[in-house]
């Protein structure tokens, strides 16, 4: 069975594409077969951060353009050993294309059939959708599709406020939801942004990442487990990974 883990922010530029990153190379490194699919069509991100070549994406799929098979990209040993068995699946298309989606549409139940075919056809243990933020069809189709969903924020009072909607969304979902809180900065009181959080959220931590200057200096360009594989943070991406690995508890508060 595939479990699909879906990350998503209220607001954007929370480090959804980052850490998702980082999560799916840890989570390769362990042996597991795991897919990547870029949602965000109208920012996409994940064809940079895992230095993708030229190829189908999500959106020419969604287009009709070609199955949902052709779009996924094997990363290969690059970021590491056992990544081999990582795939991903980008966004990115051109204007054109990009434009076209925007103004046409598409027939969302694609989505969830694509999900499902890249996961039987890869066979694949995780599947990790990054999300746009806030609610379109995309974000609103890939949390519908969610065994857990991942919600991201930042320790700041605009992150923990007016987000009624994303919680009401992720309330009717019969999904696991858990928590991470992005860019903490130094000296934060960890257990009040704990007890803030998941009260605003009802749903539990599973880590607080602190704000890296190591990972702002990386411009993208590598991933963080790839550049720093001994840094406390991949400590910290791994204790997120056992929150989601979890099967036991169910919180739906
Ligand atoms: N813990 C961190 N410390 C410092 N910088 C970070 C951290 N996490 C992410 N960043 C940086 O913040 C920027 C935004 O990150 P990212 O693109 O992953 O966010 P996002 O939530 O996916 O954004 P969007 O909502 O636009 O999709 C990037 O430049 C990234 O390198
Ligand atoms: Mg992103």
């Amino acid at each position: 069975m595939t479990r699909t883990i879906v990350v998503h922010s209220h607001r954007g530029g929370t480090g959804k594409s980052s850490v998702l990153a980082n999560l799916a190379l840890l989570i390769a490194g362990e042996g597991r077969r795991v897919g990547v699919v870029d949602t965000d069509i109208q920012s996409p991100t994940l064809d940079l951060l895992f230095r993708l070549g030229p190829g189908a994406s999500l959106t020419d799929y969604l287009l009709g353009r070609c199955e949902i098979e052709a779009t996924a990209q094997q990363v290969g040993d690059s970021f590491g050993p056992g990544t081999g068995g990582l795939y991903v699946v980008p966004a990115r298309t051109g204007t054109a294309a990009l434009r076209e989606i925007m103004a046409v549409g598409y027939d969302v139940g694609m989505l969830p059939e694509g999900f499902d075919r890249l996961a039987a056809h890869h066979a694949l243990d995780v599947l990790l959708l990054d999300t746009h933020a806030g609610l379109n069809n995309e974000s609103v189709i890939a949390m519908a599709s969610a065994d857990v969903l991942m919600i991201m924020a930042r320790a700041d009072r605009i992150d923990l406020s007016g987000v009624e909607e994303t919680i009401a969304l992720a309330g009717r979902l019969t999904c696991r939801r858990t928590l991470v809180l992005s860019m903490a900065p130094a000296g934060i009181d960890r257990e009040e942004a704990r007890r803030r959080t998941e009260e605003v959220y009802g749903a539990p931590l599973a880590g607080i990442l602190p704000y890296s200057p190591e990972m702002a200096a990386l411009y993208g360009e590598r991933i963080f487990a790839e550049a720093h594989p001994d840094h406390p943070m991949v400590g910290e991406f791994r204790t997120i990974i056992s929150a989601l690995d979890a099967r036991d508890e169910v919180s739906r508060a």
